[in-house]
């Protein structure tokens, strides 16, 4: 009789508290409150008669609580993480910037403050913030203006244009003293910078790209860099033509032999993959190769894609990587530039030379095969 009155007392209080909730008709009260409230007067019966059914019931219950939690975790979205973005008045920074608004995640945009004056920025400043975006002040040569906005955050995705590439060592500096950063996307947003047959002035600049993941690397900081290739508004909108505004409806300049695979993304899309990367363990520490299967063509198949839409055969020029390679050294900056990054792309194939080691890195089609990514033949259509 004692050892079930012990038992009752070491076992059933949590299991009656449970129980009573269950089977309350049934049961004998288990305690009854004095009329000094709020001690409790917990008073067992002998339990020998009902404590299977009080086990029963309590097991029952706990199997019953366990769902029904296992069920709230599943059914609850996970906290998205907070993405600080600076260069988001950028070409490609406001497409991330609203990729990741759309997406839910708490947004928050570092701008200069000499921006807000800038008669067409200060509008797309305003369209964030009515999109929920905050707005944070800061520069990247202001070290407290960085640590105090990173550390309000989890994720930072740069998109510092080509003149910040060096600088932003800085940025690195200021993720490593704030501490709380669970992943760092630099600016990249092109080629493989470790993979590729370019020639300078495209070297050197990849090569800045180069020492930045290094110096993340060497501080242990989470990253992922986006290898999105081509942004298709730099080069379908002309067909990769030069003082054009307009795809050519009678004549096409191909550089070398025009068979060489090169890959377009639209800026949306890549802003949709970025986010999507950002808490992904899978692209931890990995490269995001964006590879849209649909966009993946050659110049000469894009060429007759086009040809097709204006139901026009455009005479085609053809140019030698040698006689191009001339052009590149006798052009000034950025005209050069962008013939480099034409041969490299057109000529070399460096968006698609290579396999993608898993161990390095990982695409994004294949990740997220949801995306509904625009193909460059629907993109065309716009043109024609
Ligand atoms: N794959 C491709 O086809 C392709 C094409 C172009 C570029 N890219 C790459 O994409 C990345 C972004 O280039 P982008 O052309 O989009 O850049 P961008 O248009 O030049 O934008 C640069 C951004 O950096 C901000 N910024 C500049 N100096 C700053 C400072 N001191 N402090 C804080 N913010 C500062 C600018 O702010 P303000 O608005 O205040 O000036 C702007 O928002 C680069 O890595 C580039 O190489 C790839």
């Amino acid at each position: 009789m004692w050892n079930y009155q012990f038992l009752g007392n070491m076992m059933g209080l949590p299991f009656k508290m449970i129980g009573v909730l269950l089977h309350l008709p049934r049961m004998e009260l288990p305690f009854k409150m004095t009329p000094y409230f709020p001690k409790l007067d917990l008073k067992f019966k002998p339990f020998a008669e009902n404590l299977k059914s009080e086990l029963l019931g309590g097991i029952i219950a706990l199997f019953v609580l366990g769902l029904t939690y296992l069920y709230y975790r599943m059914k609850t979205p996970k906290a998205k993480s907070k993405i600080l973005v600076l260069g988001g008045t950028g070409y490609i920074g406001k497409f991330i910037v609203k990729a990741s608004a759309e997406a839910g995640n708490p947004t928050f945009a570092l701008v200069r403050e000499s921006t807000v004056s800038h008669p067409e920025k200060s509008k797309l400043i305003e369209s964030f913030k009515s999109s929920g975006v905050t707005i944070l002040y800061g520069d990247l040569s202001d070290h407290e203006s960085l640590v105090k906005a990173i550390k309000q955050v989890d994720v930072v995705i740069s998109t510092l244009g080509g003149q910040q590439i060096d600088d932003q060592v800085k940025l690195i500096a200021a993720i490593k003293e704030a501490g709380n950063i669970k992943r760092f996307l630099p600016s990249e947003f092109g080629l493989d910078v470790e993979r590729h047959n370019a020639v300078e002035p495209v070297t050197s600049f990849l090569e800045k790209k180069v020492k930045i993941r290094r110096a993340i690397e060497a501080e242990g900081i989470p990253y992922t860099y986006i290898c999105s290739n081509a942004f298709a508004g730099y080069f379908l909108p002309t067909l990769g033509q030069q003082n054009v505004t307009a795809p050519p409806r009678d004549k096409v300049v191909i550089l070398g032999d025009g068979n060489v695979k090169a890959i377009y993304v639209k800026e949306e899309d890549i802003g949709t993959y970025t986010i999507k990367a950002v808490d992904d363990p899978r692209t931890l520490n990995k490269i995001l190769y964006v590879r849209p299967p649909a966009n993946i063509l050659t110049f000469n198949e894009l060429v007759s894609l086009w040809e097709n839409k204006i139901k026009n055969t455009l005479e085609k020029v053809y140019i030698p990587e040698d006689q191009l390679l001339k052009y590149i050294q006798e052009s000034p900056f950025p005209a050069n530039l962008m013939l480099a990054l034409a041969h490299s792309m057109h000529v070399k194939g460096d968006c698609t030379n290579y396999e993608i080691d898993p161990s390095l890195g990982v695409e994004a089609s294949n990740l997220y095969p949801e995306v509904k990514y625009t193909t460059v033949d629907n993109y065309l259509n716009a043109f024609v």
